[in-house]
Parts: C-alpha cells; structure tokens; sequence
C-alpha cells in the first residue's frame, strides 16, 4: 500500500519547490538594495507621524518591481503600533478607484457589506478610519495620536480604468487629513508609455520619488538563481553550468528574473519526472523549449479564426507529408504559400467556414509570422520562380491541439 510518506520521502529533488514560485517573497534581493533604500527613505517619515512620500516604480518585466515594493512593506510590519497599515493591491484585479477603495474597506472593516456602497461613503469611511478618535484625542492630550498612516501598493497601476481619479482621490485625502494620519502610495508599472496616460497633476502627485528598475545582466541573474535553488533544491543537485546557462538565456530575454527562475523549476520538474540525480545544461535547454512553447501556444489560443485555422492546416500538412519539399534546408519541412492557402481552404470547407481571399491570407502569414509562430523565406529561382516558403516553428500536434481546445 502507497502512504503519503513514502510520496513524500520519494522526493529526490526539491527541498522546497515553494521558492521558485512567481509568489514567493525572498526575504534577500540581491542587486536591489540601493532602490530598497529609497523606498524606505521615502517613506520613513511616517513612522513619526508624518507625510512620506508618493513612490512610482517604473521597469521592464522580472526586473523585481513587486517583490522590492511588498519586501519594503513587510519591513513597515512591525510598526503596527505606530499605527501603520499597509494595502497590497493587484489591479489586475482591482481595477478601478471603486475596487480599490471597497476592497481597502473590506480588509479594515471585517463585516463590511461587499457591495451597495457609494463611492462618497467609501471615501468617508476611509477617511474616519484613518483618523481614527484623533479628533478627540487632540484635545485630550495632543501627545497622544491614535491617527493611523497607511501605505497603498497600487501593482500594475496601469491597468487602472479610470486611473486620474483613482490618483487624485488618494493623493487628496491627505488634503482632507490635515496630518490627522496620512495616505502614502507606491505605483507600478512595466508599461514604458505609462506616464503619457496621465494628467501632468496625477503624473506629479504619484512620481514624487521615482525609480527605474534596470534589467538584470547574466551574472546577476546567476546569482540570484543561485541564492534561490539553495532553498528550493537539495544540496548537490544543480549544476553550476545550468545555472549559468538558464542566466545567460533568461538575461537574453530582456534580464527577466521571473523567465529564469521558471526555468530552474521547469528542468526541476523534468529531472524529478525522469528520475535523474542532477539538473544538468540538458535539462534547462528542454526546460527553455517547453517554456517556449507554451507561451506560442498561449499566443495560438488568442488569435483571431482565420489565422487559427491557417495554422491548422500547415500543421496538417507538416504531419501529413514527410518527403521533401521544392528545398530542404537542414532538414526543415518548408511549404509553399499556395500549397499552404490550400489547405486552408480544405480546412474551411471542413470545418464549415467561409474562406477568405489570398490577399486576406498573405495578410495572416506577415501577422502570424511577426509572432514567430511560422517563418517565411523566399525560395531563389527554382522549379516554380520566386515562392514563399513557409515552416512551421513549433510541433504539428500541438499546434493543432492549441487550436482545437481554443475554438
Ligand atoms: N533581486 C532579486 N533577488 C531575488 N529574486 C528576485 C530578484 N528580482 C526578482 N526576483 C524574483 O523574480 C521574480 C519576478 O520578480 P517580480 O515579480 O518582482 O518582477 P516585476 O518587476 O514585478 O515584474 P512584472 O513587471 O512582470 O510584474 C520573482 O519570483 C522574484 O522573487
Ligand atoms: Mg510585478
């Protein structure tokens, strides 16, 4: 009979997989201190009661924008009796200056209705609550301020709807505080056109400190890699030389931590599933290809009909005929364009759509192409003049799978 311990002991090879995940917060971020520190600095202040400064964080994806901010939040933790809270929000999710502000009411007041607000009550609550029995206080003894300070971590604020409002309603409450506690914000953002959505009053109420976070280079990101599989793997598994090559990869796709951290787990997973001692430069190399892949068929599932159904047929085709084609460079199936366009109508007619012109479908193939989900080169002067020749980038079967499950 299997137990759980025994699935539990068999694990030859994390120690703790938790670590390479996207929601882990390492408490050390290497290359990151100098930002950190500005960040606190900024918001120091508020531990004596006073204003701190209005924080935005611009830099490309993996860069580590949401693990500095919410690191700098877990160190204003302990100043709970100072009267300091910290709000986390993805506006992924909360994308509104309602959302935002129900959901910071939902998190302070326990049995707060969900819904049915107005958004003035909601800002008034807010308000009250922050302040919290300073009014009375201030005559009693000045000394003693219950007036709590609150920081708001706004990730992705560029997904924000009506994003001016949501700006100005935030930065004006401490207008209506009067130092009666105080309302920081620290936005984020990986968008490089941000800013141009904003009114310049907004852009200068949000950016009082502002910070770019650079890419990280190889050696960075080795380290980093480095650091995390001391704790996500046990002792002796990962090969110096993996580490170095998911850097150098990770570090050619714009220095994106997150990319690099994803391949150690993926070559993990696979040395687990195979059985094997050690996570070697073979297995983050098939790590990079399924990680590929699965972002191609992330793209294959949201293109428009046409196009789906083009690829369709090219994967059919690539399954379907194996001799060589008018020429075979390194062993790739390349295909004509107007073998290509038959097909597609084959697959239109069976699938019981109309079929668009060849113009149309010239059209998808630049589209389709400029995603790198296919390539195009054009044949020298052969058998039938100037061609297109199309190859399919990824695995027949799976494309067409991609296209099954998403249409
Ligand atoms: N300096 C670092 N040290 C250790 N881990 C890091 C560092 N920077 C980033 N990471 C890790 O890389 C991953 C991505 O970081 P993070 O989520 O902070 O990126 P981001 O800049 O917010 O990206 P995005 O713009 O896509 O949201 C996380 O798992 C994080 O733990
Ligand atoms: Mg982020």
């Amino acid at each position: 009979m299997t137990t759980f311990e025994e699935i539990l002991n068999s694990n030859k090879i994390f120690e703790d997989r938790n670590a390479l995940s996207p929601h882990f917060v390492p408490d050390l971020l290497l290359y990151r201190e100098e930002e950190l520190k500005r960040m606190m600095v900024a918001l120091a202040p508020i531990i004596n009661g006073k204003k701190g400064k209005n924080i935005f964080i611009y830099g490309k994806t993996g860069s580590g924008k949401t693990s500095s901010a919410r690191l700098v939040l877990n160190r204003l933790e302990p100043y709970r009796s100072n009267g300091i809270y910290t709000f986390y929000m993805n506006c992924r999710v909360y994308d509104s200056r309602y959302k935002v502000l129900q959901k910071i009411l939902s998190e302070i007041k326990h049995n707060f209705a969900k819904s049915g607000h107005s958004f003035t009550l909601l800002y008034e609550e807010l308000v009250d609550w922050i302040e919290n029995n300073a009014k009375n206080s201030d005559h009693a003894n000045p000394a003693q301020n219950h007036a709590r300070h609150i920081v708001i971590l706004l990730d992705e604020i560029d997904l924000v709807g009506d994003l001016d409002s949501l700006v100005y309603t935030l930065t004006r409450t401490n207008d209506d505080l009067h130092l009666r506690g105080t309302l920081s914000l620290i936005g984020i953002s990986n968008r490089v056109n941000f800013k141009s959505k904003l009114d310049a009053r907004s852009i200068s109420s949000l950016c009082e400190e502002e910070l770019v976070f650079q890419p990280y280079n190889a050696t960075q990101l080795s380290q980093i890699l480095t650091e995390r599989c001391r704790i996500a793997f046990k002792p002796d598994i990962v090969q110096e030389s993996a580490i170095n090559l998911a850097s150098a990869i990770a570090a050619s796709e714009n220095g994106d931590a997150r990319y690099a951290l994803l391949l150690m787990s993926r070559a993990g997973e696979l040395a687990e599933s195979q059985n094997l001692q050690r996570i070697t430069d073979k297995e983050v190399e098939e790590a990079r290809k399924i990680a590929d892949e699965d972002k191609a068929f992330e793209i294959i599932s949201t293109l428009p009909e046409h196009q789906k159904l083009l690829l369709y047929g090219l994967a059919t085709l690539v399954e379907e005929i194996h001799y060589k084609r008018l020429i075979d460079e390194v062993g790739e199936k390349l295909y004509s364009s107007g073998e290509v366009y038959e097909r597609y109508c084959s697959v239109c007619k069976k699938w019981g759509k109309s079929t668009r012109s060849s113009r149309w479908f010239r059209e998808y193939i630049a589209d389709i192409e400029s995603l790198g989900i296919i390539q195009t080169v054009t044949s020298g002067k052969g058998l039938r003049g100037h061609t297109t020749l199309i190859k399919l980038c990824y695995d027949p079967a799976k494309v067409k799978a991609s296209v099954e499950k998403s249409s």
